[in-house]
Order: structure tokens, then C-alpha cells, then sequence
């Protein structure tokens, strides 16, 4: 029997009754879990370096990755069958298997944004402004503009073309607080057949009166969404209070509700961003411990939470986080931009708290993971603590996708997982190509590719097997 055969069965034997994947690891396990509806393809094999990340480097060392200079990744009806040295993978092919190479390339798995905001590409890079005057005259103005179902669905569009051009293809996205904002990009996001997870802004106080939804209102478009859109395709729902000085204690006691009511549903919001939040945070709630625990009094701190941010922490609200097994975002190019503070990956990850990038557009700067992880690396020097580049690829790939509850899905090359991968083209540039040829280890190399790597340097990418962006020809 083939390769592609034997893995096809034992994904299929995985399967439980109403076609879900049946066993469950890791933060998984409390987690969302999409249906999936992949076309059925041939066999595909693909030739380059290979690197995937197998587990948390903090835990597992030197085996948390595999590298193959000479790789093949071997994928059927959009899942992967083998990752592995061509060496070892190629004789258990076909003899006339088709390969596509791709000589010079280094093939990754798909990265993982988990915090970031579609309906700001038009205030990326706004001067002069920190987080509450920076939403006050940029974002809420441009958000406002999503009443406009056809405005909507031009800038799902771009966004959806922006994140597969440098190599994204998970993101937890945030919308507006109009219904139709989400629907337009799900819309889309579905005739990709990315895997996509969104919601529709709550907010119902402190913010301007045409984008303030009521407590019934917002309760009842997310629960309409939420029935339309989640688990169709690779698509699932993110309860998404936008952060808490804009929902009354109603709004977000509803948005627990909606939790309770749907168990794979995820929460997304915003965390202890910036010092003038959480003041006005500690005079909105005077009965809450800290700002977490606001979350947390509305059933709003769980396995399905991520928070973006999470900069001002104690040690007892990060235990608190990772106790619950929630997840941050860290967003180190909104963090600096926005003059918001600089995020302590080192607290986070000794106190277990799960973690992930995020890009945070628009306060953020770039929709590039590899720019992020550079900026995230600064971040940390800057704190006097190291970020090495196989935990920078890890927090991209595998960490992000753990952070969303979708590590059984994405995140690396398991057989079985889905089929998203970049080929990355280590050589885009002539500096990238002078300094590649001056590396003389895996590590030299990925940590320049991260320091100096963006949307030049993701030559295609592919979701589910299928080719959906390339560098050379706009498909
Ligand atoms: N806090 C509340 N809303 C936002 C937003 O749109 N962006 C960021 N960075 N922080 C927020
Ligand atoms: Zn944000």
C-alpha cells in the first residue's frame, strides 16, 4: 500500500461519527474544533529543505524541531502524509510520482497570526498617537466605514490577499461591530478555504454612537453568526468583546453566555495593553481585582480565551492565565508603535501561560510574521532576555496554532495535519543572500531569516495543498 494510502486511513479511522477528528492532545482538548471539507486531490509531493516544529523548545530541546536539507513533503486530498528526508520518503512513493522541487527553497508550515484586526489596514502606520487617542481618532472613524457592506467586502479582500502574501494562513481576526463586516470576510475566507477564525466586535458603551451595538443586539448577531459560519469549511467563530472599558457588565455577562452555549466557540480581546486602559478599567469595574478578573467574573477566562497583549501583568495574573490555560498575544510591532510597553515573553512562558504572535494591524506595523518575530526579538533584548529563532519559528507556527485550540489541525508537518506551508526563498534579496552565504549553522540562518525576512522572502503558499499565493505570478 501506498504512503499516501496508509496515512489517508489512519486520518479516516480517526475520524468519529459526525466527521470530526476523535482523539485530542493539549490545549486541544478543551478547545474549538472546526468540521472540514477538503476536495479531494492526487497525491502531491514537494522537494526543498524542510523545517517544522514538533514541540515547545522550552520543553523538548534540540528534538522540538525536525530539519531536512533535502526534503519531501508529501501531501493527499489537502493533508499531509510524510514529512521527511528525500532520502528516506521517496521509496516508499509510487515509481512515477510527479515532484515538484523547488531548489534553494526552505518549506515551513503556514504561519499563524492570533491577533489581528482586518477592518485597520487603512490606519496602519498613523503618527502620533498612543492606544486611546489612536482609536479615538483613526480606528473608530475607520471602523465606522463598515456599515458599507461593499467597502466590507473590498477590504476582506485585500486583507485576505495582504496575509496570504506573506505567508499567513491561520489568523483570529477581529472585525467590526457591524454583523456584516463578518460576514464579508467569511464569506471569502471560505472560497479560499482558509482556516480563519472571527467575530464581530461587542461594544456597547464608550465609543461612538453609530458603532455601539446594545447588549440584546450583539448577543444576537454573534449567536446569528455563529450559526452560519462556524465549523463551515476550515471557518470558526471568536466571541469578541472588543475590550473591557467598551462593554457594560451586561454585555459581557451575554458574551459568557454565548461561551457557555457553544463549546468550541473561542473568546478573543483585548488584556492590560496600556496604562491609560487600565486605569480607566480600575474606575469602570471598582470591584475587580485587576483587569483580568473582569474577564474572569463573566465567565471570559478559559481554554478558548485569547488575549491580545497582556503587557502590565503580575506574576498572580499571569499564573491566573496559565492556570485557566488561556493564551496571549504577543505583539511586539503595535506594542512599540502604539508606545503601549514591552511584553515579558520570558514571565509568560516561565509561569507556562501559552503564547502566541500576533500582528495586531493596524496598531501594528506589519502583516509579516517574520517582521514580528524580528520586533519580538528586540523586545526581548530589551528586557534582557533572549528570544532564539527555533522558539521565534515555534511561536509562529506551532505555538500560534496551539494558542487557537488548533494544533491537531495546523502547525506542523504531522501526518494527518493540513496541508499549509510556505516555500520561503532564504535568498530574496541580495542582502539576504550574502548574509544566508556568510551562516554557517540552521540556527545563524533561521535567525537572520527572521531578523531580516518579510513578504519578499514567502515565494507561494499553500492552503490545503492547493497553490494560493505566488510571489512570481499574482494567481
Ligand atoms: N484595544 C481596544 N481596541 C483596540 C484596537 O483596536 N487595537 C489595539 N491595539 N488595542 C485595542
Ligand atoms: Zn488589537
Amino acid at each position: 500500500m501506498r504512503a499516501a494510502d496508509q496515512s489517508a486511513k489512519r486520518f479516516v479511522l480517526s475520524l468519529s461519527k459526525d466527521g470530526r477528528e476523535a482523539p485530542k492532545t493539549g490545549r486541544e482538548e478543551r478547545g474549538f474544533d472546526c468540521g472540514q471539507t477538503l476536495k479531494a486531490r492526487a497525491m502531491q509531493v514537494f522537494r526543498a529543505a524542510l523545517f517544522h516544529l514538533l514541540d515547545d523548545p522550552a520543553d523538548a530541546g534540540a528534538d522540538a524541531y525536525a530539519y531536512h536539507d533535502d526534503g519531501l513533503l508529501v501531501v493527499d486530498d489537502g493533508l499531509v502524509v510524510a514529512a521527511g528526508p528525500a532520502a528516506d520518503v521517496q521509496p516508499t512513493l509510487p515509481p512515477d510520482t510527479p515532484i515538484t522541487a523547488f531548489p534553494g527553497g526552505l518549506i515551513v508550515p503556514g504561519f499563524v497570526d492570533t491577533h489581528i484586526h482586518y477592518p485597520q489596514v487603512d490606519v496602519i502606520a498613523a503618527h502620533g498617537t498612543r492606544l486611546m487617542d489612536w482609536l479615538d481618532r483613526y480606528t473608530f472613524p475607520a471602523e465606522a466605514a463598515f456599515a458599507d457592506p461593499a467597502h466590507a467586502a473590498e477590504t476582506a479582500r485585500f486583507f485576505l490577499d495582504e496575509l496570504l502574501r506573506n505567508g499567513t494562513t491561520t489568523a483570529l481576526v477581529f472585525g467590526t461591530v457591524h454583523k456584516g463586516s463578518v460576514d464579508a470576510l467569511f464569506k471569502q475566507a471560505l472560497a479560499r478555504n482558509m482556516r480563519l477564525i472571527a467575530g464581530k466586535v461587542l461594544m456597547d458603551r464608550n465609543a461612538p454612537a453609530d458603532l455601539l451595538d446594545t447588549p440584546d443586539s450583539g448577543y444576537a448577531d454573534s449567536r446569528a453568526l455563529i450559526k452560519a459560519w462556524h465549523g463551515r469549511g476550515r471557518l470558526g467563530y471568536a466571541v469578541t468583546p472588543r475590550f473591557a472599558p467598551t462593554s457594560s457588565d451586561r454585555q459581557l455577562e451575554l458574551a459568557g453566555h454565548l461561551l457557555a452555549e457553544f463549546d468550541d466557540v473561542a473568546l478573543h480581546t483585548h488584556l492590560s495593553e496600556n496604562t491609560d486602559e487600565i486605569a480607566a478599567v480600575a474606575e469602570l469595574f471598582p470591584d475587580a481585582r485587576d483587569y483580568l478578573d473582569v474577564y474572569d467574573r463573566f465567565g471570559l477566562l478559559g481554554g478558548r480565551s485569547v488575549f491580545a497583549h497582556g503587557i502590565h501583568l503580575s506574576d498572580d495574573a499571569f499564573a491566573r492565565l496559565a492556570g485557566a490555560g488561556a493564551a496571549l498575544a504577543f505583539c511586539p510591532t503595535s506594542n512599540l508603535f502604539l508606545g503601549s510597553g514591552l511584553f515579558s515573553l520570558a514571565d509568560a512562558r516561565r509561569h507556562r501561560v501559552t503564547v502566541g504572535l500576533g500582528t495586531d494591524v493596524g496598531g501594528g506595523t506589519s502583516f509579516s510574521l517574520l517582521q514580528t518575530m524580528n520586533e519580538a526579538y528586540k523586545v526581548c533584548q530589551l528586557r534582557h532576555s533572549d528570544l532564539d529563532p527555533v522558539t521565534s519559528f515555534y511561536l509562529a507556527t506551532l505555538g500560534g496554532a496551539r494558542a487557537l485550540n488548533l494544533d491537531r489541525r495546523i502547525g506542523n508537518f504531522l501526518p494527518g495535519k493540513e496541508a499549509d506551508f510556505l516555500v520561503l526563498d532564504p535568498a530574496a534579496t541580495p542582502l539576504l543572500e550574502r548574509r544566508m552565504a556568510a551562516c554557517t549553522s540552521l540556527d545563524e540562518r533561521l535567525f537572520a531569516l527572521s531578523i531580516l525576512g518579510d513578504d519578499r522572502v514567502v515565494r507561494h503558499t499553500y492552503l490545503a495543498g492547493a497553490l494560493a499565493h505566488s510571489r512570481e505570478q499574482m494567481i
